[in-house]
């Protein structure tokens, strides 16, 4: 029997134990297990139940043939990057996440990998960039900070045209929202921490490959090798994110909506940053591909640096902190939090919204922005 996307998110991976009929996953702590075991469990670092469980979740909510484990997002980052060659090339999107860029900036070059940065969300670009030769074409879609919006289908396409592996960076989207696998992407990558984990507790990443492969295998013994794999308790707690996802993000998705409106009237504003909004200019790319927009949103200021600080600093239910998809809604000014890689305009503030209630957030949104 095939089941619904939401039935799989509450069950896979997260069956009764079989030894003690327990319902809820248990935690296994071991480091190392008997030789000769039934399960071929040897050493923590190699793998372990837990994080085999997780990652049974995640191979099944992306619809790939294997997933790994990682123990942050940047860790499952470097790991696919750091299967590029000396003289390969990488073709990166102009706007992702600052870490993925400081990566691509600061160490692949070290290596030998060659770099282009080109705007994914326009393929005839992408085209250009990978005319001369490319291993890897990554994406990032929706993007951070500016929510662009990339085709994934015809990135696919062009990847593939050129013996490339398209990579998504699916953190700001998750399985419920979209699935690159099944648009043509080869590997799916996740920052765990945000809405798989979704409680602001527990750092993760994780790689989905399409395919069970000698590739994915190839990156799994190196995970042994450089020993970056999830811990037990973290390997726990984010695959009890992952059983209550679709629901939390039905939640986020129509809070998002109804802020991403208000901003969108607000004089204040010289631009909003919303895939779901019908003047963004990749929406028609986004309601194509994704079931919803998302809860991640950005807005240009009138007042620039200033009044972009001065907002972020004043709302008392959005908590001006990084990071984004945990329950609470959060708000900051990008640039001053992403250093020496940013690329965000200086009036720009992302906002990740939380679960609480729509109209109060607006509330909090309107008072902070009479506020000098
Ligand atoms: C889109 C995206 N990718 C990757 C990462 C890195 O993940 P982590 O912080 O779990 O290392 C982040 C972190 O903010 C992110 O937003």
């Amino acid at each position: 029997m095939t089941h619904k996307f939401d039935t799989l998110a509450v069950h896979a991976g997260a069956e009764p134990d079989p030894v003690t009929g327990a319902v809820a996953p248990p935690i296994q702590l071991s480091t190392t297990f008997v030789h000769g075991n039934a399960e071929g469990l040897s050493y923590q670092r190699d793998d372990h139940p837990t994080q085999r469980r997780l990652e049974t979740a995640l191979a099944t909510l992306e619809g790939g043939g294997r997933a790994l484990a990682f123990a942050s997002g940047m860790a499952a980052v470097a790991a696919l990057l750091d299967t590029l060659q000396r003289g390969q090339r990488v073709v990166v999107p102009e706007d992702c996440y600052a870490g993925t860029r400081g990566y691509v900036t600061e160490v692949l070059p070290e290596r030998g990998v060659e770099v282009t940065t080109v705007d994914t969300t326009d393929p005839d670009a992408v085209r250009g960039a990978c005319a001369d030769g490319v291993a890897l074409l990554w994406v990032e879609s929706p993007s951070n900070p500016r929510l662009r919006i990339s085709d994934l289908a015809e990135l696919a396409g062009i990847a593939h045209a050129h013996g490339a592996r398209l990579a998504c960076d699916n953190t700001f989207a998750t399985p419920v929202l979209q699935r690159p696998l099944e648009l043509g992407a080869d590997v799916v990558m996740h920052s765990t921490t945000k809405y798989l984990g979704g409680h602001s507790d527990v750092l993760g990443g994780a790689l989905v490959f399409a395919r069970n492969d000698d590739f994915a295998e190839h990156v799994a013994a190196r995970r042994l090798l450089t020993g970056a794999i999830l811990s037990p308790f973290s390997a726990w707690l984010t695959l009890r994110g992952c059983r209550s996802l679709s629901a939390r993000m039905a939640l986020h998705c129509a809070n998002a909506r109804k802020v991403a409106g208000f901003l969108a009237r607000h004089p204040a504003m010289e631009r909003v940053n919303f895939p779901g909004l019908p003047d963004h200019p990749n929406h028609a790319v986004a309601a194509r591909q994704m079931h919803d927009f998302g809860a991640m949103l950005s807005v240009e200021l009138r007042g620039g640096h200033d009044a972009a600080l001065a907002f972020a600093r004043n709302t008392k239910i959005f908590t001006n902190a990084t990071s984004l998809g945990g329950c609470e809604s959060l708000i900051e000014h990008r640039a001053s939090s992403e250093g020496a890689h940013s690329h965000s305009p200086p009036g720009l503030v992302r906002m990740s919204v939380g679960l609480e209630d729509a109209d109060d957030l607006i509330a909090d949104l309107a008072q902070a922005l009479e506020l000098p």
